[in-house]
């Protein structure tokens, strides 16, 4: 050996390519093919209330586009068509009524903490969600969760049912809600998500 300088340098280049050829390690790259889209909103959960049917296949629309898992929210005590007989005093009409009404819910969302973003899905009652979408809200902890509802409605439009709603769950992000014709194509559906998720 000429020098020992010499011999530092080729020790030193011996050392750096060993210290490249560890760090190549491909394995520690991010390997998720996750959509921008899925990326920001995590697992999302659909939940929805359709006592009538209508909410219901937008709701299916939006799981199937979304991939997301989809959810029935049903009353422990079904409603029965004279429940729902509006301005007859019926069932709904009472508990539309009764700002403390919270009707129960018969099956419970497994594992909710594994959710990022909740999107429900409710018809307008009176103006507002059905109070068994109360019932919902207060049943779990959304707290850092994302949530995002729309609804169906005969001709009302989306008024103060968000707004009533997310007093409910002070420490989530609320993106902005939309009321729907019933019979909303799954087009229309599709465009509503990638324009508020
Ligand atoms: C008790 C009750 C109250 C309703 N109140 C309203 C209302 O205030 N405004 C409106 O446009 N439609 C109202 N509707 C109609 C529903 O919002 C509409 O039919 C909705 O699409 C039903 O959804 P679903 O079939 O998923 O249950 C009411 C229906 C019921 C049963």
């Amino acid at each position: 050996m000429k020098s020992p300088a010499l011999f530092s340098t080729l020790l030193l280049a011996l050392f750096l390519s060993l210290f490249a050829a560890c760090s190549d390690d491909s394995s520690s790259s991010p390997t998720s093919e996750a959509t921008p889209a899925s990326k920001s909103r995590g697992k999302t959960l659909v939940a929805y209330f359709s006592r009538t049917g209508n909410t219901k296949p937008l709701a299916e629309y939006a799981a199937e586009y979304l991939g997301a898992t989809l959810f029935e929210i049903t009353a422990k005590i079904p409603y029965t068509d004279e429940d729902i007989a509006y301005y007859t005093d019926c069932r709904a009409d009472r508990e539309q009524k009764d700002e403390s009404a919270r009707p129960e819910i018969a099956t419970a969302v497994e594992n909710m903490d594994e959710y990022d973003t909740v999107i429900i899905a409710h018809p307008i009652w009176h103006g507002i969600a059905p109070r068994i979408i109360s019932t919902f809200l207060e049943s779990y902890d959304f707290s850092g969760k994302t949530l995002l509802t729309f609804c169906t409605s005969a001709s009302s439009p989306l008024g103060q049912s968000a707004k009533q709603l997310q007093e409910l769950t002070p420490n989530s992000t609320w993106l902005e809600s939309k009321r729907f014709a019933i019979g909303t194509s799954r087009e229309e559906i599709e465009k509503w998500l990638d324009d508020v998720l």
